[in-house]
């Protein structure tokens, strides 16, 4: 029996799985309520954005913002995935955290890439894992993660286990090529860590044929995945800025690591192909 259709696509699975349950159907299903519920969120933020943006708060530090949209898209995220997945937890960037009792955790970053998005620069991204175990970062696992980019329409989509792709393609990470590796970076909204953050670019530039610093974590993760940078590393970011995008990572083959002996996390986070990592992680830890 198929699930009740609610407007944009978005189905009512609630009523027709075991609470839990991780079958490779189950896991599919809630991949593709992430998916049509990002590109509902997408279209959201779009719109917002061409209506014009205005920053409603700043959070950690005057850099950090927060705008009307981020708020909104995290409540229209948020309510679809109540009224599909009632016993769900959910763990946003906006609006914190409800536990749940099906086991299955949403971790939910509305607008990756505030600050383009409020700038205007299309390269902004609705961010939807699906994760089990303990709703806590250390002891959770990523069992979907769904990152949409709303400015270009594309969505990576990974299933633990299965894989990652956009539509039909499915993604790869790439060998360390000859000319050096085109890496990516951040920088975290707390000045004091500039510091650290700029003797990690020099330890790495050796390796590098070039850096980015594209400004949304999830989508410099979904190109880790799909080859279209070597390697990316970054300190301070939240839960929420790379548990759909690590998936993705991890399910096209390259490796996610964190600060020494530690999992992927504020620390540190390190994404790349196996070999490329390996030169990260040295050049990182020298
Ligand atoms: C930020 C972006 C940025 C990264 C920051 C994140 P936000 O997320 O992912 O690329 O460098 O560390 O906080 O605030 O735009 O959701
Ligand atoms: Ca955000």
């Amino acid at each position: 029996m198929r699930g009740a259709e609610h407007d944009h696509g978005v189905v009512d699975l609630a009523h027709e799985l075991p609470a839990g349950a991780r079958s490779v159907g189950h896991m599919q299903e809630l991949a593709a309520l992430a998916e049509n519920i990002a590109r509902e969120a997408g279209d959201l933020a779009r719109r917002r954005r061409a209506e014009g943006v205005t920053v409603a708060a700043s959070k950690s530090s005057l850099a950090d913002i927060v705008t009307e949209a981020d708020r909104e898209v995290e409540a229209l995220i948020r309510r679809r995935l109540a009224r599909a997945r009632p016993g769900d937890g959910f763990v946003g960037e906006e609006s914190g955290a409800s536990r749940g009792t099906s086991g299955i955790t949403w971790i939910v970053d509305p607008i990756d890439g505030t600050v383009n998005y409020a700038y205007g620069i299309p390269h902004y991204a609705v961010s939807i894992a699906a994760v089990t175990g303990e709703p806590i970062p250390e002891e959770w696992m990523p069992e979907i993660g769904v990152v949409h980019n709303a400015a270009t329409g594309e969505t990576f989509t990974g299933i633990r286990g299965r894989g990652a792709r956009i539509g039909q393609t499915r993604l790869r990470v790439s060998m360390p090529p000859s000319a050096g590796a085109l890496l990516a970076t951040g920088f975290g909204y707390d000045p004091a860590q500039h510091d650290s953050d700029l003797a990690r670019i020099r330890a790495v530039m050796p390796l590098a044929r070039d850096l980015r610093r594209a400004g949304a974590a999830s989508l410099d993760l979904a190109y880790v995945a799909a080859g279209r940078l070597d390697g990316y590393f970054e300190k301070g970011l939240q839960p929420w800025d790379h548990a759909a995008g690590g998936l993705l990572v991890t399910e096209a083959g390259g490796v996610m690591g964190g600060a020494p002996a530690g999992r992927p996390g504020r620390e540190l986070v390190i994404a790349a192909g196996p070999q490329t990592y390996e030169l990260l992680r040295a050049a990182i830890d020298r």
